[in-house]
């Protein structure tokens, strides 16, 4: 919903040194906005015929690395970390260029069990946290409702994560809209088909045909980038979500005002606070390729799993359902910066992870924009990396 961008069409002229950005999620928009803040280019061009209406706008916009990623995923949790890490002041950078706030939250999070494999899960979980130096709580069933009482009597325990964050996925997009467009930042409404290289180095991108000239190209279009250069091909899948946008009416029980999270019957889910009562509850999770249909199945499911853990969520008014798709990689890592041709730049395959790592991507594609190697803690998701030989079934969780 970057609609404040006007979404025109750039002239097919040489501009010295242009950076086309293709994808104007919030990876794509955050770093067309950066590159333009830093004069990292002659001219930066974002180009997306729908911008935000993606992964983006679907997002419950938890700003959380453990709970997001298996304890296992060593590289994931750490670029997760760097990223939580730079998030307050990316908030406030990107609010100074737009005149208003990208909507962070830091109530925290609280992840809670139902049933007793969850108890001993969310031990391990806490484990991590505390080798990891971050805050974490262990709570009983009714100091997790004294905290939250809309959190219902199936709670048995729970853990305090108090540095999460949070951030109204939409508000960021918009205030991202506003603050590339502070910087100068150029808006086309086309499409990229693909991105045209010479063989050496990339000339430019298709759009529908017509060649926009570009010296560098930052692939950012989520789970559609793989189709658009065959050094990205077969690197990024879609892996389906549905999520429920829920208000709290006036007879309503009060929303949780933390991120709340739990597994309930191992599926995962989760209920996001936004203002005026409003709640984002997620997500369901497929291998269904670019399936758009929210399913009859995947709404059940987050009914059920949500109004076990907040019963009062039935008498909510059940505002939107909606589906997209998470660019999913093989190792779950995102791939960043070079690949390819020379000035092919990749932002993409952020996975479940994507606002979380806006702020680490900024970073690590400013980097590279300004002719430095990738920073190292993002090196393990250097994009020309050895691609990862498993299938999909292999990394559904
Ligand atoms: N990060 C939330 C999700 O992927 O469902």
């Amino acid at each position: 919903m970057i609609g404040a961008l006007t979404a025109g069409t750039v002239a097919s002229v040489a501009v010295a040194d242009r950076l086309v950005v293709a994808g104007a999620g919030a990876v794509g928009a955050a770093v067309a906005w950066a590159a333009a803040r830093d004069r990292l280019a002659g001219e930066v061009v974002l180009v997306d015929p729908d911008p935000g209406s993606g992964a983006s706008r679907v997002a419950g916009g938890m700003l959380a690395p453990i709970s997001e990623a298996w304890p296992g995923e060593r590289d994931v949790l750490e670029l997760g970390a760097a990223s939580l890490a730079r998030w307050p002041a990316l908030a406030e950078r990107i609010a100074e260029d737009a005149g208003t706030p990208v909507g962070l939250r830091r109530e925290g999070t609280l992840q809670v069990a139902v049933d007793s494999a969850d108890v001993a899960d969310l031990e391990r979980i806490a484990e991590h946290l505390r080798a990891w130096g971050r805050g974490v709580e262990r709570l009983t069933g009714r100091e997790v409702r004294r905290r939250e009482p809309s959190l219902g009597p199936a709670v048995r325990a729970g853990i305090a994560v108090p540095d999460d964050l949070a951030v109204d996925n939409r508000r960021l997009l918009a205030t991202l809209a506003a603050a590339g467009r502070a910087r100068g930042v150029v808006a086309d409404g086309r499409r990229v088909t693909r991105v045209v290289d010479d063989g050496a180095r990339v000339v430019g991108v298709s759009l529908d045909g017509e060649v926009l000239e570009a010296d560098r190209v930052v692939v950012a279009a989520g789970a559609w980038s793989a189709a658009l250069h065959p050094a990205l091909a077969d690197r990024v899948r879609p892996v389906k979500g549905e999520i429920l946008r829920v208000r709290a009416r006036r007879s309503s029980l009060p929303p949780p005002t933390r991120t709340v999270r739990a597994a309930v019957s191992g599926r995962p889910v989760y209920a996001v606070p936004r203002d005026g009562g409003r709640l984002v509850v997620g997500a369901t999770q497929y291998e269904a390729g670019f399936d758009p249909d929210v399913l009859v199945g995947g709404v059940r499911d987050l009914v059920a799993d949500v109004e076990r853990v907040l019963p009062g969520i039935a008498d909510y008014a059940l505002e939107e359902t909606a589906a997209s798709f998470r660019p999913g990689t093989d190792d779950n890592l995102p791939l960043l910066g070079p690949v390819g041709p020379s000035g092919l730049l990749a932002a993409t395959g952020h996975g479940r992870n994507g606002m979380l790592l806006v702020a680490v991507t900024v970073d690590a594609l400013t980097a590279v924009l300004r002719g430095d190697a990738l920073p190292a803690e993002a090196a393990p998701a250097a994009a020309d990396r050895p691609d990862v030989a498993s299938g999909p079934a292999a990394r559904v969780r």
